[in-house]
């Protein structure tokens, strides 16, 4: 390939690789590049899982999922769902029915549709995000160590 035609490759490569992210990364939250990507800037999303978890969770997890009978959900720590948004997705979908982890958290995957699962994950890390920045809690992110995720 001529010079001139790799660096005519070249810089609209290098444009586009700095453009994509901070246009669609940005409000994403993920654990992990592999993990289920949340847009919880997006408010119609953020509102729809904010009702479910209302009308369905709350009873159990408290008001803004702040910890009741069952753990928080907006502190920044999910010991049984290994703290990622598939984990996450799965143990609401799934629910806990091993006894010795307590099996107390019933499925919800045949009541609520994925959608709304995935919508009420988003509503979960948009409260956990808000709670940080407020000081409302300690950020727990900054005394975790890297997490390392075998393939
Ligand atoms: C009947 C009470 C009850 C209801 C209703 C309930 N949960 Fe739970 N949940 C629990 C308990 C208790 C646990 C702790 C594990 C156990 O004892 O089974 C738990 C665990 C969890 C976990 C795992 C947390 C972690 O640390 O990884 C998630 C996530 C969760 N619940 C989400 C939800 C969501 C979302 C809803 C609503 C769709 C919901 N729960 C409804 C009682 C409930």
């Amino acid at each position: 390939m001529s010079k001139i035609l790799f660096f005519l490759l070249l810089i609209p490569t290098l444009v586009l690789l700095a453009v994509i992210p901070s246009a669609f990364s940005e409000d994403l939250h993920q654990m992990n590049e592999n993990d289920l990507a949340l847009d919880i800037s997006n408010a119609d999303t953020v509102q729809n899982g904010r009702e479910w978890y209302d009308r369905r969770c709350s009873f159990c997890h408290g008001g803004q999922g702040k910890g009741g009978k069952g753990p928080c959900l907006t502190c920044g720590k999910f010991t049984y769902s290994a703290n990622t948004n598939m984990g996450i997705f799965t143990t609401i979908s799934v629910g806990i029915t091993n006894q010795s982890l307590g099996g107390t958290m019933g499925a919800f995957g045949t009541t609520i549709d994925g959608m709304d699962i995935v919508a009420i994950v988003t509503y979960l890390r948009s409260e956990e995000r808000r709670r940080i920045e407020s000081g409302e809690i300690k950020d727990p992110y900054i005394v975790q160590e890297q997490m390392v995720f075998p393939e």
